[in-house]
């Protein structure tokens, strides 16, 4: 590390300055937060749209992040993005979701109106205004930089940031072998958690909570998921002694749970695929039975998705040259579980020091004629109407964040092993605030979202 980088560094008040001890106060300082405000979220790239959102020209729909609002919308010539305020008197051109097409923008105050593509088309009683107080460039909306990745549109308000693909590194072609674009939504859930979203992103970042966080899980494990189930205490996977019958059947009940209980990830398909290959799979070798079960399942998916004329990836070419991990993060807000061709995806976003939104997808590849979800269903974060895995995940969340600010209790203390992601971003966060070079920073972004049961990487600072 260069004495410079030292000397900013120094500066960032509640630093990780012990890399397996992460302050308490990070999760609820104001002051922190406010940091946090002013010097990540202005210059990462965010999750602003599924594009599945906005099909049709004219489609457009609101991104909230602390006190910005962005409009992203779908024109003739491409995604959009505009920051959401009338070049007037600066009110919210518009809230939530719509179809401006024949329309476009119209401000609720006093009338002036945008097209979609941003350029202002009317102002009502124009002479009594000083005409060069309306410039044309002036009285446009003001574009936010967008790109598309991944079947989303991401925002940056920083011009100077690398690219989507550039900032978040070698995780990008993992998801892209996956074909990840093409999938689509088949459901998406949304509330408010009384948590910070740092313990909210978390919660996802290691498997050593599974013994205990969902013990129903801990039951029957595949070699090829030993990452993200972690294993017990000694690291022991308890099936290693069964016979090839009881692994698959457990394997089938494992499948079914990760179904009901993501609401998707593991697909309904999947698991008619699994039991179609009971009985199929016959081996004493353990070490057999699981790496044919596991490519016979892959065969089978990509088969029928084949003969259904979906995008589905053939997973053991993937998984032989691309791995996924578990969970794949996109610093800051936005991470995937990957299962078969199957994932979930969550989003996160800051309310105040001690509240975040909380959304979770259902993805899957589905005929373009496939009904098509466009909004969440928003719901209280403690309904029995969440899936039951999330709900397992975030369950410890609000009590976790009352016992942060306990007296005596002034730092999280790590596994260097298992919960290193968490040092990662939490050390990315301090690089951020100590507004160290955009280019250090994005090449430590790359060893943070290097997957999931990461250990402490070296972050080059
Ligand atoms: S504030 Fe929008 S037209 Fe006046
Ligand atoms: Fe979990």
């Amino acid at each position: 590390m260069t004495a410079t980088d030292e000397a900013a560094l120094g500066k960032v008040p509640l630093r990780v300055t012990h890399p397996q001890r992460i302050p308490s106060r990070r999760y609820y300082d104001r002051e922190f937060f406010e940091l946090e405000n002013e010097h990540v979220w202005p210059h990462v790239w965010q999750m602003a749209a599924r594009l599945e959102e906005i099909p049709e020209v004219g489609d457009y729909v609101e991104y909230k992040i602390l006190d910005k609002s962005v409009i992203v919308v779908r024109t003739k010539a491409g995604v959009k993005a505009f920051h959401n305020a009338c070049r007037h008197r600066g009110v919210q051109l518009v809230m939530e979701r719509g179809n401006c097409k024949g329309k476009g923008f119209i401000c609720p105050f006093h009338g002036w109106r945008w097209n979609m593509d941003g350029e202002n088309t009317f102002i009502y009683g124009r002479r009594i205004f000083d005409e060069a107080n309306l410039e044309q460039a002036e009285i446009n909306l003001a574009p936010c930089r967008v790109e598309l990745w991944g079947g989303m549109a991401w925002i940056n308000f920083d011009d100077t940031a690398a690219s989507v693909k550039e900032s978040f590194g070698p995780v990008t072609d993992r998801l892209d072998a996956r074909n990840m674009e093409n999938l689509k939504v088949e459901g998406w859930w949304s509330f408010e958690l009384p948590t910070n979203w740092k313990l909210a992103m978390e919660a996802f970042m290691e498997g050593y909570h599974v013994m205990r966080t969902h013990p129903q899980l801990f039951q029957a494990l595949t070699e090829d998921k030993i990452g993200y189930f972690g294993g017990d205490a000694e690291g022991k996977m308890p099936l290693k002694e069964a016979s090839a019958e009881e692994y698959i059947d457990k394997t089938i009940t494992q499948l079914g749970r990760l179904h009901t209980g993501m609401a998707g990830m593991v697909l309904a398909t999947d698991i008619e695929i699994a039991e179609r290959l009971r009985g199929e799979v016959v081996s004493e070798d353990m070490a057999t039975v699981y790496s044919t079960f596991s490519r016979r399942m892959k065969e089978e998916i990509f088969a029928e998705g084949q003969a259904k004329g979906l995008p589905v990836p053939d997973l053991n070419v993937v998984d032989a040259t691309m791995p996924a991990a578990s969970v794949e993060y996109m610093f800051p807000h936005y991470f995937v579980l990957p299962y078969y061709a199957g994932m979930s995806a969550y989003r996160i976003r800051p309310l105040t020091p001690e509240t975040c939104q909380f959304e979770l997808w259902s993805l899957a590849f589905h005929p373009e004629d496939h009904e098509r979800i466009t909004a969440p269903i928003v719901m209280p974060h403690d309904s029995p109407d969440v899936p039951e895995i999330p709900r397992q995940d975030y369950g410890n969340l609000p009590r976790q964040q009352l016992g942060l600010h306990a007296k005596g209790f002034e730092y999280m203390r790590l596994s260097h092993q298992m919960e290193g992601m968490i040092s990662n971003y939490q050390r990315l966060i301090d690089g951020f605030l100590a507004r160290l070079d955009m280019a250090k920073l994005t090449k430590a972004q790359h060893a943070v979202n290097d997957g999931f049961n990461r250990p402490i990487n070296d972050l080059g600072f």
